[in-house]
C-alpha cells in the first residue's frame, strides 16, 4: 500500500531529525550544565572560596553526581552570580543550610540513618542546645573528602574528652582502639569475601551475611558513639566469620 508506506518513511525521517538535530542535543547538554562547578572551578584555589570547589572535585559526592545546590541550595541552571546565588548562605547565618547546627539535617536528607543514629547521641542535644559538639564535618571534611582515621580520632575527642576539663578522659584512646578494630574487622571481611566463592543459600553465604550486616551496624552505631555496642557488633561479625573459616565435616 503506497500509503503505509509514505507513512512508514515519514516515521523514518522524523526519527532520523530527531537523533541527528544539534538543537536537541545541546538542550541536552544545558540541562546538564551546573553554574556553581563551572563558575567555581575557575576561582583560584588558594582562595578560601576558591579551594572548597577544588576539594569536591574527586570526592565521592561528584562521582555520584551530588552536585553544590544538593547542600548549598541556589539555581545551578543560570550563569548569573547574583540569580545563582539566590538562597545560598554563607555557613555563619543560622539559616544557612551549612550552618553548623544544622549539618547533620542537611547531610541526613540523604544519609538518613546515621542521621537518626546521630540524633539519638548526647553530642546531638549539646550541638542543639549549646552549639558544641561534633557534627558530621568534624570527622568527614566539609566537601567529604576524608573519613577520619584512627589516628585523628583520639585529637578530635580530645578536644573535649581530657584531664583538664574532665569529662570522660579515656573517652579518645577507647575511641582509637575501637574505630582501628572496626577498620580491621572491615579489611577482614572484604579478605573473606575474595577468598569465599560461596553457593546462594549454603550456611556460610549465610554466616557472611551476617557478618556484612554486623559489620554495617557497627558503622551506623558508630554515630550514636556507643563505643560498646560497636564492640559488641564487631563480636558478632568474628564470630560469623568463624563459621565461615570451619572445616565442613561433610566434604
Ligand atoms: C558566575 C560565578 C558564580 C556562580 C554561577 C556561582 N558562584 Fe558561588 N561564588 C562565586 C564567587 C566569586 C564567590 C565569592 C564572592 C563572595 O564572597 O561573594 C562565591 C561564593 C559562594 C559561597 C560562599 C558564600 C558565603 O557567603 O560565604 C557559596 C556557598 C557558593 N558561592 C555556592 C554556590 C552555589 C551552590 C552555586 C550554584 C547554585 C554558585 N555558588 C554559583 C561565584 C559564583
Ligand atoms: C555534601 C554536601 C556538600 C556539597 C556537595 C558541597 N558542599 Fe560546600 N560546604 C558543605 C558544608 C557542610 C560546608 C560548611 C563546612 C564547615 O563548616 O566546615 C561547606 C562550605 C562551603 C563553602 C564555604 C562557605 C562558608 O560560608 O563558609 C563554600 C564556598 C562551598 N562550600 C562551596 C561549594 C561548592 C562550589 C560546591 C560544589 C562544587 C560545594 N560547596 C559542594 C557541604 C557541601
Ligand atoms: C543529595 C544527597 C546527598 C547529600 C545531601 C549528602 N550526601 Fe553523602 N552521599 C550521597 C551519595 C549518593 C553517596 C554515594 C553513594 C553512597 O555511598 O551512598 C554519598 C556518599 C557519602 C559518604 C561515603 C559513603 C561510602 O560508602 O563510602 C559519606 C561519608 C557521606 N556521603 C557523608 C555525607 C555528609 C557528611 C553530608 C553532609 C555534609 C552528605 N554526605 C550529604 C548523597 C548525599
Ligand atoms: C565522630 C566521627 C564521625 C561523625 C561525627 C560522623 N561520622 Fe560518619 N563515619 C565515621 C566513621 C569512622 C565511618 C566509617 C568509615 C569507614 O568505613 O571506615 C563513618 C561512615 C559514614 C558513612 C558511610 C557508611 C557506610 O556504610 O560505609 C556515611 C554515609 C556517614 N558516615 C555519614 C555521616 C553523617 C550524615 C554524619 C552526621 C549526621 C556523620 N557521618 C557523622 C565517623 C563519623
Ligand atoms: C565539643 C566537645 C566534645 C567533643 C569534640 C566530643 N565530645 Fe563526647 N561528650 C561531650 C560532653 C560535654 C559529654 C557529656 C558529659 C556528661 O555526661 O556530662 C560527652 C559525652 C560522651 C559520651 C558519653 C555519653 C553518651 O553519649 O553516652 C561518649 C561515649 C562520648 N562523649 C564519646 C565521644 C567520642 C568518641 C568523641 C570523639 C569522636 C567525642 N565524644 C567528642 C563533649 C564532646
Amino acid at each position: 500500500m503506497p500509503r503505509s508506506e509514505h507513512i512508514l518513511a515519514c516515521l523514518v525521517m522524523l526519527c532520523g531529525v530527531l537523533i541527528f538535530s544539534a538543537p536537541v542535543n545541546s538542550a541536552m547538554d544545558e540541562k546538564m550544565k551546573n553554574s556553581c562547578v563551572d563558575c567555581h572551578s575557575q576561582l583560584a584555589g588558594n582562595s578560601f572560596v576558591g579551594a572548597k570547589s577544588h576539594d569536591w572535585k574527586g570526592s565521592i559526592h561528584q562521582k555520584h553526581g551530588v552536585t553544590c545546590e544538593k547542600c548549598h541550595s541556589g539555581n545551578p541552571h543560570v550563569s548569573d552570580e547574583k540569580e545563582a546565588h539566590a538562597g545560598v548562605l554563607g555557613s555563619s547565618n543560622p539559616q544557612s543550610l551549612v550552618y553548623y547546627k544544622n549539618i547533620p539535617s542537611t547531610c541526613g536528607k540523604c544519609h538518613g540513618a546515621e542521621f537518626y543514629k546521630f540524633t539519638q547521641s548526647f553530642h546531638y542535644k549539646k550541638l542543639q542546645s549549646e552549639g558544641k559538639g561534633p557534627n558530621c564535618v568534624t570527622c568527614h571534611g566539609s566537601m567529604v573528602t576524608t573519613v577520619l582515621a584512627p589516628d585523628t580520632v583520639e585529637a578530635v575527642c580530645e578536644s573535649c574528652h581530657n584531664e583538664r576539663i574532665g569529662v570522660f578522659p579515656y573517652i579518645p584512646q577507647k575511641a582509637k582502639a575501637v574505630l582501628l578494630l572496626l577498620r580491621e574487622s572491615n579489611a577482614l571481611l572484604d579478605a573473606d569475601k575474595k577468598l569465599h566463592r560461596l553457593e546462594q543459600g549454603s550456611e556460610k553465604a549465610r554466616a557472611l551475611r551476617e557478618a556484612e550486616a554486623a559489620l554495617y551496624s557497627a558503622k551506623l552505631d558508630w554515630h550514636r558513639f556507643d563505643l560498646d555496642t560497636i564492640t559488641s557488633h564487631l563480636q558478632d561479625l568474628y564470630n560469623a566469620l568463624t563459621k565461615l573459616s570451619e572445616e565442613n565435616p561433610h566434604k
